[in-house]
């Protein structure tokens, strides 16, 4: 297809505005998809994005459409929606001419939605205003319109409204794409480049790899290179998906497709990578590429140290389809043996987790997440820590953690409550727009170890679920941050180490005491429980000791009655793990883990 026929865009939205559905209707419409076809969300290929309703892979489909007497070839290339994966979401747009921004009719802007057009911006995509569930009783079209001819700075009749269920508008929505949205430039006769905007691992094709051609073209057999890595590999397979894989004889400027070439791992296709032509190499890279890196880090152990091996295997067949997933064996007193796995924020957390109990069936416990941290010592030495508990002793220069940009958005009324919230959060206001009279943006700089915390919850509950939340990581800065060790009976408990500000160290470390004090059974003897700056303790709780004499109950009662009792006590035993000379049961140790 030649370029001025040609139009990539996206749809940025709101979790839960519509996009899935909108995206479905205009498959439809285009006839990409059949009727008898359709399910619902025919997008979200994952199980676990259907069951969440999130969209986890961007996926690109091409779609015909008869406008203004020509046959154009649309390409709607997916994002994903959330907060983690921001640097995917911006590989995403910077596929793409233009964007759908489509708002919510009875709910208006969001956070999402902000970020999202700011990230946009950035890449100069031409912006297209569109309220959708204008189908809705509670729908307020007009006042909606304003709200968002007010932020990009259009005319609030130049907001186009549709519904994505009824399908109302969405014609006239493929129209406007063709006719607002720039087609793509590129130099055809240039050495190939094409940019890569998302990876998967298929288990019959291996890594399928998205790519939107910037210039040149790339044919089938000849030998391509990434970039970045200089890896040269034979392209198998290029073409486009509309709406399953339909192999082409190249790909050239503007279009945008998939290529195979038989790797079976996604890190040898990286997001933001530049694929070129062997023979006819480009001397440089499309600008943007970024190495994927974790930003949360947290232990991941099974409940039944047998299946250690099985949660090492399941970790190796994931990484296959995660690039950003990263994990390194690990030991812990408290839990046993595990892996320290770093992940791209708290959603990705849960999103692997998920998959490694569902898909592979194991039983997993998850330590605190935390964050990475730049320790500096006095001897000019310096550490990048990724767990608490490896956070160096001794004297300390400077200690620099990771810092977020957070865009909140919530009724004005609510204003108070959020900023008492940043505050006690180490939050600095960085901005505040009215979009409205009673709808405020806010700007924040945070410590993302905060925001990883409980963070999201509390702002929920303090705005009555109104506050919506977007960050994206903004560097570093330092912080007076100690580690607080928990000891028992003087012997450190590894996975209860935390990082924490230093006006916080004494609140987390008589919470943690008094929580194990709960939670762990007398003992013998007495058991003193401490939290600890270096050597110096900050408080302490004690396990008054006791004798379990568990035959007291069956005094004069039958001796088989009683060798039960002693069997069950030897049971209970094994599921003991031993701090220093303390037993504890290991169910005590995940209750304290648990945050509540
Ligand atoms: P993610 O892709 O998971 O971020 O969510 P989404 O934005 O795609 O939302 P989705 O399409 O899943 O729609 C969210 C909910 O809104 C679903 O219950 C839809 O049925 C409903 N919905 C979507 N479009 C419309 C519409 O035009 N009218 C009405 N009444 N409901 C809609």
């Amino acid at each position: 297809t030649p370029p001025a026929q040609i139009r990539n865009f996206c749809i940025i939205a709101h979790i839960d505005h519509g996009k899935s559905t909108l995206a479905d209707r205009m498959l439809q419409m285009t006839g990409v998809v059949e009727e008898r076809q359709m399910r619902a969300q025919f997008l979200d290929r994952m199980d676990i994005e259907r069951e969440r309703g999130i969209t986890i892979k961007s996926q690109a489909v091409r779609m015909p459409w008869e406008a203004v007497d020509e046959t154009f070839c649309l390409n709607m290339i997916d994002t994903p929606g959330h907060v983690d994966f921001t640097y995917e979401v911006s590989r995403s747009l910077a596929a793409c001419e233009g964007a759908v921004l489509l708002v919510d009719a009875a709910q208006g802007i969001e956070a999402q939605t902000l970020a999202n057009l700011y990230l946009a911006m950035e890449n100069d995509l031409t912006i297209i205003p569109v309220l959708n569930k204008i189908d809705l009783p509670a729908a307020q079209p007009e006042k909606y319109s304003q709200e968002l001819a007010g932020l990009i700075g259009c005319d609030p009749s130049d907001v186009l409204k549709v519904s994505g269920k009824t399908g109302e508008g969405v014609e006239e929505l493929l129209d406007e794409i063709v006719t607002q949205l720039p087609p793509p430039v590129g130099d055809a006769d240039a050495p190939a480049r094409a940019m890569i905007f998302d990876s998967v691992y298929d288990n019959y094709r291996g890594v399928v790899t998205y790519v939107r051609v910037v210039d040149g073209a790339l044919h089938p057999r000849e030998k391509i290179v990434m970039m970045s890595t200089r890896a040269t590999h034979e392209l198998l397979e290029i073409g486009a998906i509309s709406p399953d894989m339909v192999a082409s004889k190249g790909l050239g400027v503007g279009e945008v497709g998939y290529l195979i070439t038989g790797v079976k791992d996604v890190r040898q296709s990286k997001v933001g990578d530049t694929v070129t032509a062997a023979a006819a190499p480009a001397t440089e890279a499309i600008g943007g590429y970024r190495e994927p890196r974790p930003m949360v880090y947290s232990g991941l152990y099974p409940m039944d140290g047998s299946d250690y091996p099985t949660l090492r295997d399941a970790l190796d067949k994931l990484k296959l389809n995660d690039a950003a997933l990263a994990y390194e064996p690990e030991t812990s007193a408290a839990l046993g043996f595990g892996f320290r796995c770093g992940f791209l924020g708290l959603l990705h957390l849960e999103i692997v987790r998920e998959r490694l109990e569902r898909e592979f069936n194991l039983d997993l416990i998850s330590t605190q997440p935390n964050v990475i941290y730049e320790v500096t010592m006095d001897d000019g030495t310096a550490v990048e820590v990724t767990n608490p508990s490896e956070f160096p002793y001794g004297k300390v220069a400077e200690v620099r953690e990771p810092i977020v940009k957070a865009t909140i958005l919530a009724p004005s009324e609510f204003i108070g409550p959020i900023m008492e919230l940043c505050q006690g959060k180490r939050g600095q206001l960085g901005g505040m727009d009215y979009l409205s009279e009673e709808r405020v943006e806010m700007r924040y700089t945070l410590p993302l170890a905060e925001i990883v915390f409980d963070f999201f919850d509390q702002l929920k509950s303090r705005t009555r679920g109104y506050a919506s939340l977007e960050y994206q990581e903004a560097g570093e800065q330092s912080a007076d941050l100690v580690k607080v060790d928990i000891l028992l009976q003087g012997d450190g408990v590894d996975a209860f180490s935390a990082v924490v500000h230093k006006d916080k160290a004494y609140a987390y470390g008589t919470m943690m005491a008094g929580k194990l004090r709960e939670l762990i059974p007398r003992q013998q003897y007495e058991v003193p429980i401490q939290a600890a700056i270096g050597s110096r303790i900050i408080a302490r709780e004690t396990i008054r000791a006791i004798r379990k004499d568990v035959l007291a109950k069956c005094y004069g009662g039958d001796i088989s009655r009683k060798r039960k009792l002693l069997e069950k006590q030897k049971e209970g035993k094994k599921r003991m793990k031993n701090i220093g000379t303390v037993e504890v049961p290991q169910e005590a140790f995940i209750a304290a883990l648990s945050s509540d």
